[in-house]
This record gives structure tokens, C-alpha cells and sequence, in this order.
């Protein structure tokens, strides 16, 4: 396995093996790698003849009251997880490499980060869309590993490849959850045990508004309903938004008649946790 710091050398590196006709799959990180991480770098080992995953907590997506300084960064275990999954190349520039003195270039998206946690986080979304065109440009990979997890992320880039002509193949990977249905975060390793417990609720919540749809509930306002009950009542957290969303548009709907998106973000204590999960009201029972 290939540890790279600089941006020519992974250039070249990637280049090298396109030239041998191999296919090349990028998995972007901010590091502290779990399950979920493995679960992308498994599905583009599944479909690609090299994986490059990059490591890098992004200054720009933070806002200055986020954790930042505090996101952990284990790397020599990244590092471990990376060579026991089989991956070829780990690219891990610094943030001097990556934003110089003397950039003025950013990447914004305009509508579709208006809501959700666009709302909550101003600029957080220009600063993934930025670091995430320049790793596209660093690594001219044939396809790039995205999780559902950061369900308005994965759209966001979706749409930037999209309009930005990138030739780069952008996949959608399913949520990975503990047992309980916690969706696996590197922030979760801040929460208490009381406050883990919590956290459960939020998919406990999502689970049963998704069962609730397939049964024939079409009002969003019931839903949010009974989503927030069920979160709240296990315990003082500050709910961010819970919506039900078009899955593609992202705008907020008001009854759900075919597919749709419900997405959660809150606060337990310091922490704030995401989640979301599809439905489908077209296989109600009525
Ligand atoms: P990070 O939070 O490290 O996540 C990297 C990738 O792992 C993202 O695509 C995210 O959706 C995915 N992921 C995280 N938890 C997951 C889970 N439980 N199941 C499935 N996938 C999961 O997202 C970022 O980093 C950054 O914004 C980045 C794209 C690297 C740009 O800096």
C-alpha cells in the first residue's frame, strides 16, 4: 500500500495505472474510519482494479464553534484498516497542500444546499463541494464511493459532476447501522452511554415512520409528529429539522405519495447526529 502526501505524486500514481488500462475507485474520508468507511472501500474494491482512499479533515467544511481541532484523527490505525481492506493507494496531503496560501476558489451549489443542514451549517456545503472538486482533479479516478449516511453530500456532489462535467462515475452506498440502528458516526465515539442510548431513537423513530408510510400515512406533519415524540421523550436533545424530502430536488413536501427522503439531524449534548431513510408510499396497503 502507497502512502502519498503530494498532489503530483498521486496524479502520476493514478495515472500510472489507467494507463495499464486498470480501473481506479476513490473513496473520499475525513479519516477515523469505522464500518461505514469500510463498507465504501469494499463496494469499490467490488468494482474497481485499484482503490484510493484519501484522508483529510477538510478545514473549510467546518464553521469556527465546529470540532475541528477536536475531530480525532487516528492515523496510524486508518492506516491499518486501509492495508487489512486491501487498499492500494492512501492519499493523506496536509492542509497547506491542499489550500495554499493565496486560494480564491471555491465550489458552491446553489439550491439544493439551501436546506437541511445547509440551513444549520452555512458554508459548510461550498467547503465539501471545493475539497471534493479538487480531490476529483488530483485523482481523475473512473468512479467515486459516496454514503447515503450524508444523504444531501452524495446529492450535492452528484449534482456538482454533474454540471461541472467531471468524468467521474459518482455511486451511493446504504447506511451502515450498529445492531441497535445507531448509523455508525465518527462523532458517536463523544456521546456518553446515557447519551448513546438516546441516539437510538433516532432510527428507532425513522424506522417506524417508514412502516407508517408503507401502511398508508401520507401526511408529513403526522410524521414529523411522531418522529420528534419519539426522540424527544427519551431525553433533553435539540432537534435541527426533521423533513420529509423529495429525494432528488430535496425540497420539503407535505404529503408523501411516492418516493421520499426523511432526514433527521439533533443535538444530544454537544454532539449533533444525522440520519435519514427512504420510503415509499407506491407499496402502501390500502
Ligand atoms: P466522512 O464523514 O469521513 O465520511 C466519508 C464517507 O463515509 C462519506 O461518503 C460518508 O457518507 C460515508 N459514511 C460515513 N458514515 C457512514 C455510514 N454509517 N454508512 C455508510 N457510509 C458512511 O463525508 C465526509 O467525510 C467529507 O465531507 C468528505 C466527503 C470526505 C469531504 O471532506
Amino acid at each position: 500500500m502507497q502512502i502519498i502526501e503530494e498532489i503530483k505524486a498521486c496524479r502520476k500514481s493514478i495515472r500510472d495505472r489507467q494507463a495499464k488500462g486498470l480501473r481506479v475507485g476513490l473513496v473520499p474520508t475525513m479519516g477515523a474510519l469505522h464500518e461505514g468507511h469500510l463498507s465504501l472501500i469494499r463496494a469499490a474494491r467490488a468494482n474497481s482494479d485499484r482503490v484510493i482512499v484519501t484522508i483529510f479533515v477538510n478545514p473549510t467544511q467546518f464553521s469556527p464553534e465546529e470540532d475541528l481541532a477536536a475531530y480525532p484523527k487516528p492515523l496510524e490505525a486508518d492506516l491499518a484498516a486501509c492495508l487489512a481492506e486491501g487498499v492500494d493507494i492512501v492519499f493523506t496531503p496536509t492542509a497547506d497542500t491542499m489550500y495554499p496560501e493565496g486560494t480564491q476558489t471555491s465550489v458552491h451549489v446553489t439550491a439544493l444546499t439551501d436546506g437541511l443542514c445547509g440551513k444549520d451549517r452555512p458554508g459548510h456545503f461550498d467547503g465539501v463541494t471545493t475539497v471534493v472538486a479538487k480531490l476529483f482533479q488530483i485523482i481523475p479516478a473512473d468512479a467515486a464511493y459516496f454514503g447515503e449516511k450524508d444523504y444531501q453530500q452524495l446529492i450535492v456532489v452528484k449534482r456538482m459532476v454533474n454540471d461541472l462535467n467531471f468524468p467521474i462515475e459518482v455511486i451511493g452506498c446504504p447506511i451502515v447501522r450498529e445492531t441497535d440502528g445507531l448509523a455508525l458516526s465518527s462523532r458517536n465515539i463523544y456521546l456518553s452511554r446515557s447519551q448513546r442510548h438516546q441516539a437510538t431513537s433516532i432510527s428507532r423513530a425513522l424506522f417506524s415512520a417508514q412502516r407508517n408510510v408503507e401502511k398508508g400515512e401520507t401526511s408529513v406533519v403526522k410524521i414529523i409528529g411522531e418522529i420528534r415524540t419519539t426522540i424527544e421523550e427519551t431525553g433533553p436533545c435539540a432537534i435541527d429539522y426533521i423533513e420529509a424530502v423529495h429525494p432528488e430536488t430535496l425540497k420539503p413536501l407535505e404529503e408523501i405519495h411516492g418516493l421520499a427522503r426523511i432526514c433527521v439531524a439533533v443535538k444530544i449534548g454537544k454532539t449533533r447526529l444525522i440520519d435519514n431513510l427512504a420510503v415509499d408510499a407506491t407499496t402502501a396497503s390500502r
